[in-house]
């Protein structure tokens, strides 16, 4: 037997990428590939990219231009371009950088083994197709190696709602849902080798329309009420979410399935009806408060998230200032805000920017506004009793940490043996991203 190759893999983007990664692994471990951290004893780098805004694709391209020096002094090594970046700009990416020997887009990854083999006979290989067959059906078995206890999963992917600014229908495709029964059994696979929360991924996760068991059209609800049943698995969680794919029934899930975490991250990205009518969004401000109150009474203690743009084509300062009320309305325990990046081939970016520094002015201003609310939301915390699920040591020695019902970081001094267990913490101290607490 030969020595295993090594593969280095860095990830870009959103959770969906993190757990294309674990799966693009998986696939060339078949080839005799192994995990590696460290990037200099790598025969293979793969570059999982993020297209959403432009910061994160030039960041691929400056980042293959680091991988020069490691080439020259190993020729064998080879270097592979993945995820939105390669769906977008395929062949492209080889005319850029020469030194790269595959480009494999977000739907053809299942077959990588086969790509391989062109590369390791010193050809170059690409696909970015959107494939008849499902890849997940075709990925090879994870076999029954232990994972961290909470993990990603993959329900649907792809979306059809075209706002404006968005590259997602573009690099993921259209919204495609996958069978009710291979989740449950992937699920079920995962709570067999130590997972105890499972985090349901879509771009689009709530418009989740997959077969059911019993071959009727099972929606998200459906599917999360099944997957409680699941023994040994402790919690669940699903993002990202559109205001307009909140049904009553997945509302109401908030309020009574018990494994259901109260966190939901459901992004708005304007407060102003102008803005979100030219955004595609299909919905209003009023909409989306009313909403949040129906989401509010099922479930009171929900800790919501969301993401906002700022500086989209035509924001005017009464628009931003409508963002902010709804902001102040709302209260949310953690947001992500951008500015907007305009994206070839979207509608929006045919439109006219707003001044560079109006956009980095309300940037600031809405984000000292969120880190205000986060920081709120974290200190209300304090003195309260939450259930941690422990992930792994923490930075200090004889620390642990984990994350509470509400997504919380939380850290405590205990022993290593909490890995994989929920216990019971008082939360003594907010820090600026986290929480310190003792085990009661
Ligand atoms: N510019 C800035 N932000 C964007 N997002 C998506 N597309 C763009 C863009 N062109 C943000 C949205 C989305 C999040 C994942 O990224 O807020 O919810
Ligand atoms: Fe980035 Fe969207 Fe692709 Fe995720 S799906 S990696 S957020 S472009």
């Amino acid at each position: 037997m030969s020595a295993p190759k090594k593969l280095f893999v860095k990830t870009y983007g959103c959770q969906m990428n993190v757990y294309d990664s674990e799966r693009m692994a998986e696939a060339l471990g078949t080839k005799g590939y192994e995990e590696t951290k460290d990037m200099a004893e790598a025969d293979m780098i793969l570059l999982n990219t993020c297209h959403i805004r432009e910061k994160a694709a030039e960041k691929m391209y400056s980042d293959l231009g680091r991988l020069r020096p490691l080439r020259e002094a190993n020729p064998d090594l080879k270097i592979g371009v993945a995820g939105c970046v390669a769906q977008a700009e395929g062949q492209e990416i080889m005319r850029r950088q020469p030194m790269v020997d595959l480009v494999v887009g977000p739907q053809t990854y299942h077959r990588l083994p086969a790509m391989m083999d062109k590369v390791e006979a010193g050809q170059k290989a690409l696909d970015t197709e959107f494939p008849e067959e499902d890849k997940f059906a075709h990925l090879p078995k994870a076999g029954k190696t232990r994972r961290a206890p909470a993990a990603f999963l993959t329900v649907q992917e792809g979306c059809d709602k075209f706002c404006a600014f968005c590259v997602v229908p573009y690099t993921r495709g259209a919204e495609v849902s996958r069978p009710a029964d291979r989740l449950l059994h992937e699920a079920r696979d995962l709570v067999e080798r130590g997972v105890r929360e499972i985090t349901l991924l879509g771009q689009n996760v709530n418009a989740y329309h997959g077969e059911g068991s019993d071959g009727m059209e099972w929606g998200l609800a459906r599917l999360i009420r099944e997957m409680a049943g699941i023994d040994g698995l402790d919690r669940i969680r699903f993002t990202t979410s559109h205001p307009n794919d909140m049904e009553d029934d997945l509302i109401a899930a908030h309020g009574d399935c018990a494994k259901l975490m109260p966190y939901l991250h459901l992004p708005v990205q304007s407060g102003s009806d102008r803005i979100l009518k030219a955004m595609n969004r299909k919905h209003t401000a009023a909409d989306y408060l009313e909403l949040i109150a129906r989401i509010r009474a099922a479930r009171p203690d929900l800790l919501l998230s969301g993401d906002f743009i700022v500086g989209f084509p035509g924001e005017t300062d009464a628009d931003f200032a409508a963002t902010m009320d709804l902001v102040k309305t709302v209260g949310y325990g953690m947001a992500y805000s951008f500015k907007y990046s305009a994206r070839p081939g979207t509608p929006a970016a045919e439109r006219a920017d707003v001044d560079e520094a109006v956009v980095n002015a309300r940037l600031q201003e809405l984000q000292a506004l969120l880190t205000q609310q986060q920081r709120a939301a974290q200190d209300s915390m304090v003195g309260r009793v939450v259930n941690v699920l422990f992930e792994k040591a923490g930075r200090m020695a004889g620390q642990m940490t984990g994350k509470s019902e509400y997504l919380h970081a939380v850290h405590v001094d205990g022993p290593e043996t909490l890995r994989g267990q929920i216990a019971q913490v008082e939360i003594i101290e907010s820090n600026t991203n986290s929480l310190s607490g003792r085990l009661v």
